[in-house]
């Protein structure tokens, strides 16, 4: 089987282009990237084709999709802030690169498509956990595009039988995630501020939460659903129902941590949600041996890795 990974050098694309070549019915990898957050790298391993291209370019993705049996849509602009400096982007690569994607998924007779949606589209709505079923009000452009992004792919089934799956998808955190730019997530901002020695900086009072999922149960999900074909009518949560305050992450982490850590504490980010649990029924009825590393013990190998240990 040969697959597409959309935004294939990004942080979780990267960990899948690994995870899939460790998989015996995986033959070739392909990753779409323009390398706006991702990075090139070379890998040294033949079943990998790299393409340069980008999602808002409908004729690049169709390209890179000739001949593919599953795709991961994974491309994106990430992040909420991003999105409130600038809209149009996110929309464009977020919703029309979707639409790219599905249509060229169509016309390629692609069997199995899986997209990235996420919890922020919970966004306004405080009823924890989050069901799948609860109303989304998202808080921001980001979230409406992942709204868009899941309903897309779940009209393209109903509309043309297309085989999708949209997962949402809940702080997804480990190696290879990058720290290096104003969007970077919280863990790995907690973490470079470590190996540099400086005050971790957290927006808000530090208590709110996140169902912090490792990247290493997302690749393992999406690599099953696609072996599997696995689909689902309406969105899926991929989370496990765990809810950890940045006051507790800072806990675990000064546990790991051989010096005292200082801690900063800014006024909160617009666009930001306070609480953030997944109820994970539903992806257990549809993939029920996902592996499911335990919080702690994630957070340690990330650190672990960060600080080159
Ligand atoms: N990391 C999380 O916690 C999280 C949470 C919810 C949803 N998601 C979703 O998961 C997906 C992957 O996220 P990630 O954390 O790996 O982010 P990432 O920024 O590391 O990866 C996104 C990739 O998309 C590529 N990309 C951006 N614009 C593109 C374009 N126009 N054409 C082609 N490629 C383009 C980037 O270069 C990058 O490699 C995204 O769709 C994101 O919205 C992630």
């Amino acid at each position: 089987m040969e697959v597409l990974i959309t935004g294939g050098c990004g942080f979780i694309g990267t960990n899948l282009v690994d995870r899939l070549l460790r998989e015996p019915g995986i033959d070739r990898v392909r990753t779409l990237d323009n390398y706006a957050t991702g990075i090139r790298r070379v890998v040294a391993d033949a079943r990998v084709w790299e393409i340069e291209g980008d999602l808002r370019d409908y004729d690049a993705v169709l390209r890179a999709s000739a001949g593919v049996q599953a795709i991961v849509h994974l491309g994106a602009l990430p992040s909420v802030p991003r999105s409130l400096h600038d809209p149009m982007s996110t929309n464009n690569v977020n919703v029309t690169g979707t639409l790219h994607v599905l249509e060229a998924a169509r016309a390629s007779g692609v069997n199995h498509v899986s997209v990235a949606s996420s919890s922020s589209v919970y966004g306004a709505n405080p009823a924890l956990p989050k069901i799948e079923t609860l109303a989304t009000l998202p808080l921001s452009p980001y979230a409406v595009s992942k709204l868009a992004t899941e309903s897309y792919a779940n009209a393209y089934a109903t509309s043309f039988g297309l085989h999708t799956l949209a997962l949402r998808f809940f702080n997804v955190f480990g190696p290879l995630q990058r720290a290096d730019h104003v969007y970077a997530a919280v863990i790995p901002r907690f973490l470079a501020a470590l190996k540099n020695d400086e005050p971790l900086t957290v927006f808000g009072d530090g208590e709110q939460s996140r169902d912090f999922t490792s990247v290493h149960a997302v690749t393992d999900a999406l690599t099953k659903a696609l072996l599997r074909t696995v689909t689902s009518p309406t969105p899926v949560n991929l989370a496990f129902g765990t809810r950890t305050s940045l006051n507790t992450v800072i806990g675990l982490l000064q546990q790991l941590h051989p010096r005292p850590i200082q801690v900063t504490y800014a006024p909160g980010r617009a666009g930001d949600v306070a609480h953030s649990q997944a109820s994970s029924a539903l992806l257990g009825s549809l993939i029920p041996d996902v592996e499911r590393p335990e919080f702690a013990l994630a957070l340690r190998q990330v650190y672990d890795w960060y600080m080159g240990l």
